[in-house]
Protein backbone atom coordinates (compact mmCIF):
# COMPACT_ATOMS: atom_id res chain seq x y z
CA UNK A 1 0.00 0.00 0.00
CA UNK A 2 1.14 3.69 -0.48
CA UNK A 3 0.09 6.80 1.01
CA UNK A 4 2.15 9.31 -0.70
CA UNK A 5 0.40 9.99 -4.56
CA UNK A 6 2.08 7.79 -7.99
CA UNK A 7 4.25 10.50 -8.99
CA UNK A 8 5.80 10.57 -5.17
CA UNK A 9 7.11 6.63 -5.10
CA UNK A 10 10.69 6.55 -5.23
CA UNK A 11 13.27 3.62 -4.50
CA UNK A 12 14.01 3.75 -0.51
CA UNK A 13 17.91 4.80 -1.02
CA UNK A 14 20.07 6.68 0.81
CA UNK A 15 22.68 8.71 -0.97
CA UNK A 16 25.96 6.33 -1.54
CA UNK A 17 28.20 9.23 -0.77
CA UNK A 18 26.80 9.85 2.54
CA UNK A 19 27.23 5.85 2.96
CA UNK A 20 31.03 5.36 1.76
CA UNK A 21 31.88 8.58 3.80
CA UNK A 22 30.16 7.06 6.42
CA UNK A 23 32.50 3.59 6.17
CA UNK A 24 35.53 6.60 5.73
CA UNK A 25 34.29 7.57 9.01
CA UNK A 26 34.77 3.99 10.70
CA UNK A 27 38.14 3.78 9.19
CA UNK A 28 39.47 6.66 10.57
CA UNK A 29 38.14 5.25 13.97
CA UNK A 30 39.82 2.07 13.48
CA UNK A 31 42.94 2.90 11.53
CA UNK A 32 43.53 6.95 12.46
CA UNK A 33 43.46 9.27 9.86
CA UNK A 34 47.00 9.00 8.92
CA UNK A 35 46.09 6.10 7.38
CA UNK A 36 42.88 6.98 6.05
CA UNK A 37 42.08 8.89 2.31
CA UNK A 38 38.30 10.39 2.52
CA UNK A 39 37.95 11.71 -0.66
CA UNK A 40 34.14 11.73 -0.78
CA UNK A 41 33.31 15.25 0.55
CA UNK A 42 31.90 17.75 -2.02
CA UNK A 43 33.47 20.50 0.41
CA UNK A 44 36.78 22.15 0.87
CA UNK A 45 38.66 20.59 4.08
CA UNK A 46 41.89 21.72 5.95
CA UNK A 47 44.94 18.95 5.94
CA UNK A 48 42.81 17.36 8.80
CA UNK A 49 39.89 17.04 7.29
CA UNK A 50 38.06 19.84 8.90
CA UNK A 51 35.90 21.99 7.50
CA UNK A 52 37.15 25.04 6.00
CA UNK A 53 35.26 28.08 6.93
CA UNK A 54 35.98 31.50 5.33
CA UNK A 55 36.64 34.11 8.41
CA UNK A 56 36.37 36.98 6.40
CA UNK A 57 32.83 35.72 6.29
CA UNK A 58 31.59 34.84 9.00
CA UNK A 59 33.20 38.08 10.60
CA UNK A 60 30.65 40.06 8.65
CA UNK A 61 27.78 37.23 9.11
CA UNK A 62 28.28 37.84 13.26
CA UNK A 63 28.57 41.37 13.17
CA UNK A 64 24.51 41.49 11.51
CA UNK A 65 21.99 43.10 13.85
CA UNK A 66 20.01 40.25 14.62
CA UNK A 67 16.85 41.59 12.99
CA UNK A 68 19.14 41.52 9.33
CA UNK A 69 19.29 37.96 10.46
CA UNK A 70 15.95 37.01 11.50
CA UNK A 71 13.50 39.11 8.76
CA UNK A 72 12.25 37.88 6.05
CA UNK A 73 13.89 38.53 2.61
CA UNK A 74 11.90 40.49 -0.17
CA UNK A 75 10.43 38.02 -2.64
CA UNK A 76 12.98 38.18 -5.83
CA UNK A 77 15.72 38.94 -2.94
CA UNK A 78 17.16 42.21 -1.46
CA UNK A 79 17.84 44.66 -4.34
CA UNK A 80 21.52 45.31 -3.23
CA UNK A 81 22.27 41.64 -2.70
CA UNK A 82 21.25 41.05 -6.52
CA UNK A 83 23.55 43.68 -7.44
CA UNK A 84 25.97 42.34 -5.66
CA UNK A 85 25.36 38.69 -6.85
CA UNK A 86 25.60 40.39 -10.73
CA UNK A 87 28.75 42.27 -9.73
CA UNK A 88 30.40 38.97 -7.81
CA UNK A 89 29.11 36.63 -10.89
CA UNK A 90 30.62 38.62 -13.63
CA UNK A 91 33.00 41.14 -12.37
CA UNK A 92 34.46 42.73 -15.77
CA UNK A 93 32.94 40.24 -18.05
CA UNK A 94 29.27 41.25 -17.64
CA UNK A 95 27.59 40.85 -20.96
CA UNK A 96 26.14 43.64 -22.91
CA UNK A 97 22.31 42.25 -22.37
CA UNK A 98 19.69 43.24 -20.01
CA UNK A 99 20.43 40.99 -16.74
CA UNK A 100 18.06 40.76 -13.83
CA UNK A 101 18.78 38.02 -10.48
CA UNK A 102 16.42 36.36 -8.61
CA UNK A 103 17.45 34.85 -5.06
CA UNK A 104 17.31 30.89 -4.88
CA UNK A 105 17.94 28.58 -1.89
CA UNK A 106 21.86 27.80 -3.13
CA UNK A 107 22.67 26.98 -6.86
CA UNK A 108 20.55 23.80 -6.67
CA UNK A 109 16.96 26.31 -6.62
CA UNK A 110 18.16 28.09 -9.67
CA UNK A 111 18.48 24.71 -11.29
CA UNK A 112 15.21 23.49 -10.45
CA UNK A 113 14.17 27.44 -11.48
CA UNK A 114 14.93 26.58 -14.69
CA UNK A 115 13.94 23.39 -15.65
CA UNK A 116 10.94 23.95 -13.83
CA UNK A 117 10.21 27.60 -15.99
CA UNK A 118 11.98 26.90 -19.41
CA UNK A 119 10.76 23.33 -20.13
CA UNK A 120 7.21 21.70 -20.74
CA UNK A 121 6.36 18.15 -19.04
CA UNK A 122 7.75 15.09 -20.46
CA UNK A 123 11.03 17.39 -21.99
CA UNK A 124 14.56 16.21 -22.12
CA UNK A 125 16.81 18.14 -20.88
CA UNK A 126 20.33 17.99 -22.52
CA UNK A 127 23.48 17.81 -20.54
CA UNK A 128 26.98 15.65 -20.98
CA UNK A 129 27.19 11.99 -20.25
CA UNK A 130 29.15 13.21 -17.14
CA UNK A 131 26.65 15.52 -14.86
CA UNK A 132 25.80 16.06 -11.33
CA UNK A 133 23.30 13.21 -10.22
CA UNK A 134 21.19 15.65 -8.58
CA UNK A 135 20.02 16.91 -12.31
CA UNK A 136 18.17 13.43 -12.61
CA UNK A 137 16.18 14.01 -9.24
CA UNK A 138 15.79 17.99 -10.15
CA UNK A 139 14.17 16.97 -13.27
CA UNK A 140 12.67 13.27 -12.71
CA UNK A 141 10.73 15.10 -9.66
CA UNK A 142 8.56 17.16 -12.06
CA UNK A 143 8.12 14.52 -14.74
CA UNK A 144 11.47 15.95 -17.05
CA UNK A 145 14.20 13.53 -17.97
CA UNK A 146 18.11 14.04 -18.53
CA UNK A 147 19.14 13.33 -22.44
CA UNK A 148 22.96 13.09 -22.63
CA UNK A 149 25.69 13.91 -25.07
CA UNK A 150 29.67 13.10 -25.04
CA UNK A 151 31.49 15.69 -23.00
CA UNK A 152 35.16 14.43 -24.44
CA UNK A 153 35.67 13.37 -27.47
CA UNK A 154 38.46 10.69 -28.80
CA UNK A 155 41.34 13.71 -28.12
CA UNK A 156 39.53 14.39 -24.78
CA UNK A 157 38.95 17.79 -25.97
CA UNK A 158 35.17 19.45 -25.51
CA UNK A 159 32.97 17.11 -27.72
CA UNK A 160 30.75 19.85 -29.99
CA UNK A 161 30.02 16.88 -32.36
CA UNK A 162 28.19 15.15 -29.80
CA UNK A 163 26.76 17.96 -28.52
CA UNK A 164 25.53 19.58 -31.42
CA UNK A 165 23.88 16.16 -32.74
CA UNK A 166 21.84 15.65 -29.77
CA UNK A 167 21.01 19.12 -29.42
CA UNK A 168 19.76 19.31 -32.84
CA UNK A 169 18.11 16.22 -32.61
CA UNK A 170 15.96 17.97 -29.09
CA UNK A 171 14.99 21.04 -31.29
CA UNK A 172 13.92 19.46 -34.06
CA UNK A 173 11.68 16.98 -31.43
CA UNK A 174 10.88 19.91 -28.85
CA UNK A 175 11.58 22.84 -30.31
CA UNK A 176 12.34 24.05 -27.10
CA UNK A 177 15.31 22.87 -25.30
CA UNK A 178 17.02 23.75 -22.45
CA UNK A 179 21.05 22.98 -22.31
CA UNK A 180 22.72 22.36 -18.76
CA UNK A 181 26.39 23.10 -19.05
CA UNK A 182 28.50 23.19 -15.66
CA UNK A 183 31.50 25.22 -16.15
CA UNK A 184 34.22 26.04 -15.42
CA UNK A 185 35.38 23.55 -12.53
CA UNK A 186 32.96 20.99 -13.90
CA UNK A 187 31.68 18.33 -11.47
CA UNK A 188 32.58 15.77 -11.34
CA UNK A 189 35.38 15.84 -14.13
CA UNK A 190 37.09 19.50 -13.23
CA UNK A 191 36.52 20.15 -16.96
CA UNK A 192 36.14 24.27 -17.69
CA UNK A 193 34.74 25.17 -21.32
CA UNK A 194 37.54 26.87 -23.43
CA UNK A 195 36.45 30.01 -24.71
CA UNK A 196 36.66 28.96 -28.12
CA UNK A 197 34.53 25.25 -26.71
CA UNK A 198 31.78 28.21 -26.00
CA UNK A 199 32.23 29.77 -29.02
CA UNK A 200 31.15 26.81 -30.97
CA UNK A 201 28.48 25.64 -28.32
CA UNK A 202 26.74 29.24 -29.00
CA UNK A 203 26.79 29.39 -32.70
CA UNK A 204 25.38 25.45 -32.82
CA UNK A 205 22.51 27.61 -30.36
CA UNK A 206 22.41 30.82 -33.12
CA UNK A 207 21.77 28.17 -35.78
CA UNK A 208 18.78 26.51 -34.16
CA UNK A 209 17.36 29.95 -33.58
CA UNK A 210 17.05 30.80 -36.97
CA UNK A 211 14.01 29.46 -36.84
CA UNK A 212 12.18 31.79 -34.56
CA UNK A 213 9.62 29.44 -33.45
CA UNK A 214 12.42 27.48 -31.45
CA UNK A 215 13.28 28.55 -27.89
CA UNK A 216 16.59 27.71 -27.27
CA UNK A 217 17.75 27.97 -23.31
CA UNK A 218 20.98 28.03 -21.83
CA UNK A 219 21.69 27.14 -17.80
CA UNK A 220 24.86 27.44 -16.91
CA UNK A 221 25.85 26.03 -13.49
CA UNK A 222 29.12 28.19 -12.19
CA UNK A 223 28.77 26.61 -8.89
CA UNK A 224 32.66 26.08 -8.73
CA UNK A 225 33.57 29.51 -10.32
CA UNK A 226 35.55 31.10 -7.88
CA UNK A 227 37.79 28.09 -7.34
CA UNK A 228 38.87 28.34 -11.04
CA UNK A 229 41.90 29.55 -12.93
CA UNK A 230 43.82 32.51 -11.71
CA UNK A 231 42.19 35.61 -10.84
CA UNK A 232 38.99 36.06 -13.21
CA UNK A 233 40.27 34.94 -16.36
CA UNK A 234 37.46 31.98 -16.61
CA UNK A 235 34.75 34.42 -16.38
CA UNK A 236 35.60 35.69 -20.02
CA UNK A 237 32.99 33.52 -21.29
CA UNK A 238 30.29 35.17 -20.11
CA UNK A 239 31.11 38.52 -22.78
CA UNK A 240 29.71 35.89 -25.37
CA UNK A 241 26.21 36.17 -24.10
CA UNK A 242 26.36 40.29 -25.57
CA UNK A 243 23.89 40.50 -27.84
CA UNK A 244 22.12 37.11 -28.40
CA UNK A 245 19.25 36.37 -30.47
CA UNK A 246 15.81 36.68 -28.57
CA UNK A 247 15.11 33.36 -29.08
CA UNK A 248 18.40 32.17 -26.82
CA UNK A 249 17.62 32.61 -23.45
CA UNK A 250 20.91 32.58 -21.10
CA UNK A 251 20.64 31.46 -17.18
CA UNK A 252 23.44 31.29 -14.51
CA UNK A 253 23.32 29.73 -11.35
CA UNK A 254 25.52 31.19 -8.44
CA UNK A 255 25.76 29.85 -5.47
CA UNK A 256 26.91 31.17 -1.99
CA UNK A 257 27.90 27.13 -0.88
CA UNK A 258 31.91 27.38 -2.11
CA UNK A 259 32.64 30.39 -3.26
CA UNK A 260 31.62 31.84 0.33
CA UNK A 261 32.15 28.54 2.48
CA UNK A 262 28.36 28.77 3.04
CA UNK A 263 26.93 25.73 2.31
CA UNK A 264 24.44 25.55 4.82
CA UNK A 265 22.97 28.85 4.49
CA UNK A 266 21.40 28.09 1.36
CA UNK A 267 21.63 30.99 -0.40
CA UNK A 268 22.55 31.97 -4.55
CA UNK A 269 20.72 33.37 -6.91
CA UNK A 270 19.12 32.74 -11.23
CA UNK A 271 20.71 35.35 -13.11
CA UNK A 272 18.98 35.87 -16.63
CA UNK A 273 20.46 37.52 -19.74
CA UNK A 274 18.80 38.39 -22.55
CA UNK A 275 18.81 41.04 -25.59
CA UNK A 276 15.31 41.42 -24.81
CA UNK A 277 13.94 43.56 -21.77
CA UNK A 278 10.83 41.95 -21.99
CA UNK A 279 12.16 38.51 -21.74
CA UNK A 280 14.15 39.15 -18.22
CA UNK A 281 11.28 40.70 -17.32
CA UNK A 282 9.46 37.36 -17.76
CA UNK A 283 12.07 35.92 -16.17
CA UNK A 284 11.95 37.52 -13.54
CA UNK A 285 8.41 37.39 -12.60
CA UNK A 286 8.05 33.61 -13.76
CA UNK A 287 10.96 33.14 -10.72
CA UNK A 288 9.10 35.04 -8.24
CA UNK A 289 6.13 32.74 -8.97
CA UNK A 290 8.15 29.86 -8.64
CA UNK A 291 10.02 30.76 -5.36
CA UNK A 292 6.85 31.67 -3.68
CA UNK A 293 5.33 28.18 -4.88
CA UNK A 294 8.40 26.66 -3.45
CA UNK A 295 10.06 28.40 -0.11
CA UNK A 296 8.75 31.43 -0.53
CA UNK A 297 12.51 33.71 0.37
CA UNK A 298 15.92 33.54 0.60
CA UNK A 299 17.57 33.15 3.56
CA UNK A 300 18.51 36.87 4.51
CA UNK A 301 21.43 36.58 6.40
CA UNK A 302 23.36 35.23 4.06
CA UNK A 303 21.69 37.94 1.38
CA UNK A 304 23.31 41.08 4.13
CA UNK A 305 26.70 39.11 4.36
CA UNK A 306 27.86 38.85 0.67
CA UNK A 307 26.36 42.48 0.31
CA UNK A 308 28.44 43.69 3.26
CA UNK A 309 31.33 42.25 1.33
CA UNK A 310 30.86 43.34 -1.98
CA UNK A 311 30.48 46.53 -1.20
CA UNK A 312 33.34 47.60 1.12
CA UNK A 313 36.13 47.58 -0.54
CA UNK A 314 39.05 47.08 2.38
CA UNK A 315 36.53 44.11 3.42
CA UNK A 316 36.16 42.47 -0.01
CA UNK A 317 40.26 42.37 -0.81
CA UNK A 318 40.50 40.82 2.69
CA UNK A 319 37.67 38.30 1.73
CA UNK A 320 39.39 37.84 -1.77
CA UNK A 321 42.70 37.03 -0.66
CA UNK A 322 41.79 34.54 2.14
CA UNK A 323 40.07 32.80 -1.07
CA UNK A 324 42.54 33.04 -3.20
CA UNK A 325 44.38 30.90 -0.76
CA UNK A 326 42.58 28.20 -0.54
CA UNK A 327 42.04 28.64 -4.57
CA UNK A 328 46.32 27.82 -4.52
CA UNK A 329 45.43 25.48 -1.95
CA UNK A 330 43.47 23.30 -4.16
CA UNK A 331 45.31 24.24 -7.05
CA UNK A 332 48.43 22.47 -5.39
CA UNK A 333 46.59 19.50 -4.72
CA UNK A 334 44.96 19.24 -8.10
CA UNK A 335 48.40 19.68 -9.58
CA UNK A 336 50.24 16.68 -6.99
CA UNK A 337 47.31 14.45 -8.24
CA UNK A 338 47.73 15.31 -11.86
CA UNK A 339 51.08 14.46 -11.82
CA UNK A 340 51.28 11.57 -9.41
CA UNK A 341 48.53 10.34 -12.00
CA UNK A 342 51.36 11.02 -15.12
CA UNK A 343 53.54 9.02 -12.62
CA UNK A 344 52.04 5.70 -12.53
CA UNK A 345 50.14 6.22 -15.92
CA UNK A 346 46.59 6.39 -14.53
CA UNK A 347 44.23 7.54 -17.02
CA UNK A 348 42.39 10.59 -15.61
CA UNK A 349 39.73 13.03 -17.79
CA UNK A 350 40.95 16.37 -18.75
CA UNK A 351 40.97 17.87 -15.50
CA UNK A 352 41.36 22.00 -15.64
CA UNK A 353 39.82 23.19 -12.37
CA UNK A 354 37.81 22.60 -9.22
CA UNK A 355 37.13 20.27 -6.53
CA UNK A 356 37.19 16.87 -8.47
CA UNK A 357 39.26 14.96 -10.92
CA UNK A 358 37.41 11.83 -12.32
CA UNK A 359 39.30 8.27 -13.09
CA UNK A 360 37.21 6.56 -16.29
CA UNK A 361 36.50 2.74 -15.37
CA UNK A 362 34.33 0.16 -16.13
CA UNK A 363 32.37 -1.58 -13.16
CA UNK A 364 33.26 1.93 -10.83
CA UNK A 365 31.26 0.18 -7.28
CA UNK A 366 33.79 -3.14 -7.81
CA UNK A 367 37.09 -0.82 -7.62
CA UNK A 368 35.16 1.93 -5.29
CA UNK A 369 35.04 -1.73 -2.92
CA UNK A 370 38.25 -2.59 -3.83
CA UNK A 371 39.82 0.99 -2.69
CA UNK A 372 37.51 0.82 0.43
CA UNK A 373 39.83 -2.07 1.40
CA UNK A 374 43.47 0.19 1.02
CA UNK A 375 41.47 2.75 3.29
CA UNK A 376 40.71 4.68 0.01
CA UNK A 377 37.76 6.08 0.17
CA UNK A 378 36.29 7.69 -3.94
CA UNK A 379 32.67 7.76 -5.46
CA UNK A 380 31.72 5.35 -7.92
CA UNK A 381 29.68 6.97 -10.77
CA UNK A 382 28.19 5.79 -13.55
CA UNK A 383 31.04 5.76 -16.05
CA UNK A 384 34.31 5.72 -13.37
CA UNK A 385 35.08 7.22 -9.54
CA UNK A 386 35.13 10.00 -8.37
CA UNK A 387 38.38 11.85 -6.03
CA UNK A 388 37.33 14.97 -3.94
CA UNK A 389 40.71 16.82 -4.21
CA UNK A 390 38.99 19.51 -2.23
CA UNK A 391 38.98 16.88 0.88
CA UNK A 392 42.31 15.73 0.72
CA UNK A 393 45.76 16.62 1.85
CA UNK A 394 48.14 17.50 -0.90
CA UNK A 395 50.47 14.75 0.65
CA UNK A 396 47.42 12.35 0.19
CA UNK A 397 46.60 13.54 -3.46
CA UNK A 398 49.98 12.30 -3.70
CA UNK A 399 49.61 8.85 -2.67
CA UNK A 400 46.36 8.41 -4.10
CA UNK A 401 46.98 7.93 -7.38
CA UNK A 402 49.22 5.02 -7.48
CA UNK A 403 46.70 3.06 -4.71
CA UNK A 404 43.73 3.67 -7.29
CA UNK A 405 45.87 2.01 -10.44
CA UNK A 406 47.03 -0.90 -8.15
CA UNK A 407 43.39 -1.32 -7.60
CA UNK A 408 42.09 -1.31 -11.36
CA UNK A 409 45.39 -2.95 -12.37
CA UNK A 410 44.00 -5.93 -10.12
CA UNK A 411 41.45 -5.96 -12.80
CA UNK A 412 43.24 -6.45 -15.92
CA UNK A 413 45.68 -9.39 -14.05
CA UNK A 414 42.58 -11.37 -13.58
CA UNK A 415 40.89 -10.75 -16.41
CA UNK A 416 44.02 -11.55 -18.16
CA UNK A 417 44.33 -14.83 -16.56
CA UNK A 418 40.24 -16.00 -16.67
C1 LIG B 1 27.47 20.84 -10.15
C2 LIG B 1 26.81 21.50 -9.00
N1 LIG B 1 25.87 22.40 -9.23
C3 LIG B 1 25.24 23.04 -8.26
C4 LIG B 1 25.53 22.77 -6.95
C5 LIG B 1 24.71 23.55 -5.99
O1 LIG B 1 25.02 23.58 -4.72
P1 LIG B 1 24.22 24.47 -3.70
O2 LIG B 1 22.77 24.21 -3.88
O3 LIG B 1 24.71 24.05 -2.38
O4 LIG B 1 24.56 25.90 -4.01
C6 LIG B 1 26.50 21.82 -6.62
C7 LIG B 1 26.82 21.45 -5.24
O5 LIG B 1 27.41 20.48 -4.91
C8 LIG B 1 27.16 21.16 -7.69
O6 LIG B 1 28.09 20.24 -7.47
Amino acid sequence: MNMVAKHAIWPRENDIIFGIAGKAAEAVKKFGKEDVINSTIGALMDDDGNLITMKSVFEQFRALPDAEISAYAGLAGQPDFLEAVKENCFREYQPDAFIQAVATPGGTGSIKHAVWNYTNPGDQVLTSDWYWAPYDTITEEIDRSIKTYKLFNDKNEFNIESFKENFNELVKKQKRVLSIINTPAHNPTGYSLTDDDWKQVLDVMKAAAKDKENRISLFVDVAYIDFAGKADEKRKFFKQFSNLPENVFVMVGFSMSKGFTMYGFRSGAIIGISSSEDLVEEFKYACIHSGRANWSNGNRGAMATMTAINNNPEILEKYSKEKDMYKNMLQDRAAAFVEAAEEVDLELLPYRDGFFVSIPCDDPVKYSDKLMEKNVFVVPLKMGLRFAVCAVSEEKCRKAPALIKEALSEKQTSENIA
